[in-house]
């Protein structure tokens, strides 16, 4: 639960694979205005039915049921764990639209196989990077691989507990409940998905890029996981799944990799039990002594100002990547869908010191969404002389100059539902 101390408390969350909680001028950090928690679940999901969600409908259904919920009913999944997921189906066949039964579902009973590659269920032939002027853009991760991770232990996501990960799964998995079905959207190499999984929840790790999911799984192959994770292609735009499937969404910096981040949310919405949740895990601050802040600034410093170096050094050479989406619209995006968050604090405490390392190996491998389209002669040039700057003002061993971030994990739990009808609730509530 929240803390009396974070209520109604501006709550500065940032993403999971950005160094922590420090702001990173080079990638803005979400902040999440954390007032009026609502507790109260949506019990009827509108867009189950096809309903448009400002339709007068869909939107009265939500607030008489929330009038009439007092208590905070559980989210925990009522399935009874009967191998996982019993007998009920989250998957429809690629083929025939009908739902497949199981939870790894292999064959459709219209004969369909669904194929798999390197043990991951394929639904989708889509391409893993999209740029066509559809109003359906996307960049999945297939050229940065294990580069998205980079050989840095000190990277608490990168060892063996997965760091920040497993402290938020763990917490999610006891909100939810283990028999729970989560779909862990955009899971990448899979920190999420696998520690989702090891919680004890049915979890769904899915993903465009083949890549990223061939690591993931070979990663959760070396765990004592049991038979309740499975690695699935699919585009988050067109979910091959059924209506009212999911307990949870855990969808993890991956909406600003979309130019409609909205069509996304649909899907999601579509696809979620009716008290289903949507959730993002985030990091907060902890205290830092004088020298540790110091140590820490400076390396933000240098980090920010190489990063920056870097982008300068490619609008020299008349490269400008590429307008996708922002945090902005996706949060905007969320809050047109969702109620305010509940931001639940995990035990997590850790220390991270290698945000320069691995800051470093993601601009010389260009190991992020548009990053990795930059052409190959013009990241040479760009980096060749970046790398020059750093060495004559940070010193040869740059790429180790030392940071010191403490943070604990964060659960953002939304509920279905959206803002405008918190405000119009407590306009009729005055
Ligand atoms: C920044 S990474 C985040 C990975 C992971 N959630 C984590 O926290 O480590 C974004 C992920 O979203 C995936 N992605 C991008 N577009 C997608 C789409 N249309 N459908 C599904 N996944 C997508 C990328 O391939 C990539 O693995
Ligand atoms: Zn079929």
């Amino acid at each position: 639960m929240l803390t009396p101390a974070l209520r109604g408390r501006v709550a500065h969350l940032t993403c999971l694979r950005n160094g922590g909680p420090t702001q990173d001028p080079a990638r803005p950090c979400r902040t999440v205005h954390h007032g009026g928690l609502r507790k109260d679940p949506v019990s009827h999901n509108p867009y189950r039915y096809g309903l448009s969600h400002s339709s007068g409908l869909a939107r009265r259904r939500r607030s008489d049921e929330r009038a009439t919920t007092t208590q905070i009913p559980s989210i925990n999944s009522t399935n009874p764990r009967c191998g996982p997921m019993g007998g009920s189906s989250v998957f429809i066949c690629s083929k025939c639209r009908a739902p497949l039964k199981g939870f790894a579902p292999e064959r459709c009973e219209c004969g369909y196989v669904v194929p798999q590659v390197d043990a991951v269920f394929q639904f989708c032939d889509d391409p893993p990077i999209s740029l066509k002027h559809d109003g359906r853009r996307y960049l999945g991760y297939e050229l940065v691989g294990e580069n998205y991770d980079g050989p840095n232990s000190s990277d608490p996501s990168d060892n063996g507990d997965y760091g920040i990960y497993g402290g938020c799964s763990a917490k999610l998995v006891h909100l939810l409940g283990r028999d729970s079905v989560v779909l862990d959207l955009g899971a990448g190499l899979g920190p999420a998905s696998i520690t989702l999984a090891r919680a004890g929840a049915n979890t769904i790790g899915a993903d465009i890029s083949q890549k990223m999911l061939s690591v993931a799984a070979k990663r959760a192959s070396n765990e004592q996981i049991d038979g309740n994770l499975i690695f699935a292609r699919m585009n988050a735009y067109n979910l091959p799944m059924s209506d009212d499937s999911v307990n949870a969404v855990v969808a993890i910096d991956v909406l600003h990799q979309l130019d409609n981040p909205e069509a996304a949310i649909k899907e999601i919405l579509r696809v979620l039990k009716p008290a289903g949740v949507f959730v993002e895990f985030g990091s907060r601050g902890l205290p830092l002594t004088q020298e540790q802040s110091e140590i820490n600034r400076r390396c933000r410093e240098a980090l920010s100002d190489i990063r920056n170096y870097y982008s300068e050094a490619l609008a020299a050479c008349g490269y400008d990547g590429l307008p996708f989406s922002s945090w902005e619209t996706v949060t905007h995006c969320i809050a047109e869908y969702f109620m305010p968050p509940e931001v639940v604090q995990t035990q997590y405490d850790g220390v991270w010191t290698g945000a320069m390392a691995k800051g470093i190996h993601k601009l010389r491998t260009r190991a992020s969404g548009s990053a990795q389209l930059i052409p190959d002669d013009i990241h040479d040039v760009a980096w060749n002389k970046t790398h020059a700057y750093a060495v004559s003002k940070y010193g040869a061993n740059y790429a180790e100059l030392p940071g010191y971030s403490r943070y604990s994990g964060l659960v953002k739990v939304y509920r279905i539902g959206s803002q405008a009808d918190v405000a119009a609730e407590s306009v009729a509530n005055v």
